[in-house]
């Protein structure tokens, strides 16, 4: 027993399996799943998307230079997994999984309005790696369902039950282990 070394491959797991719709003016809207994705900058908050340049999405995203990131959660992770499977260029995804495109705020890519939060993103720049060209995009808003805040006004993401890409399997979050700061935060005393 020890172990392997291998070749250079991606092992980076979990990642979050994002649905990331795209629309060329006066066409049908399309849904790409997209898993190499990532949060790379707080201020101003930037995303990227790095997509194999022969997708369908790909020409519509660099064309338009818009795109909008859908958080996916369990009731969406069959939608999810068939955007991933299926191409645009032959399937009208939002047709066949009977998902709603609603009007964005500050793009003319539509949002998926069955999806908790929306990232509404312009393209920045296009850096072409190698297989895939990843697309680096400003935020320009965010839209959330308000069936996600609390009482007093908090958004709770992990209600909507987020979902996880992993060495190819989808998976729910699971049980909470901890929140941000608790490995230094004091322990309340108990009275
Ligand atoms: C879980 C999952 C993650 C994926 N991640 C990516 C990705 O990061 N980049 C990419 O180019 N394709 C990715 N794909 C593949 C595309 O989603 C797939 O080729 C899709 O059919 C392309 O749709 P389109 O031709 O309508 O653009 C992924 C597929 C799945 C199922």
């Amino acid at each position: 027993m020890g172990r392997e070394s291998w070749r250079a491959g991606n092992m980076l797991y979990p990642l979050p399996a994002v649905m990331v719709s795209c629309q060329r003016p006066g066409e049908k809207p399309n849904i790409i799943t997209i898993a190499w994705t990532g949060t790379i900058c707080s201020s101003p908050a930037m995303v990227s998307i790095s997509v194999r340049p022969e997708r369908y999405s790909y020409d519509i995203i660099k064309k338009t230079g818009e795109f909008v990131i859908n958080l996916t959660t369990q009731e969406l992770a069959r939608a999810a997994d068939y955007c991933g499977v299926r191409s645009g260029r032959d399937t009208d995804k939002f047709q066949e999984m009977k998902l709603t495109p609603g009007k964005s705020v500050h793009v003319n890519a539509p949002y998926i309005e069955e999806s908790p939060v929306n990232i509404e993103c312009r393209v920045k720049q296009i850096l072409e790696l190698g297989s895939h060209h990843m697309f680096i995009a400003e935020v320009l808003g965010v839209d959330i369902d308000d069936k996600y805040l609390d009482e007093s006004g908090k958004f709770c993401l992990n209600k909507a039950d987020p979902i996880v890409y992993s060495h190819g399997e989808y998976f729910g979050l699971g049980k909470k282990v901890g929140s941000f700061g608790y490995s230094v935060r004091r322990k309340k005393r108990k009275k």
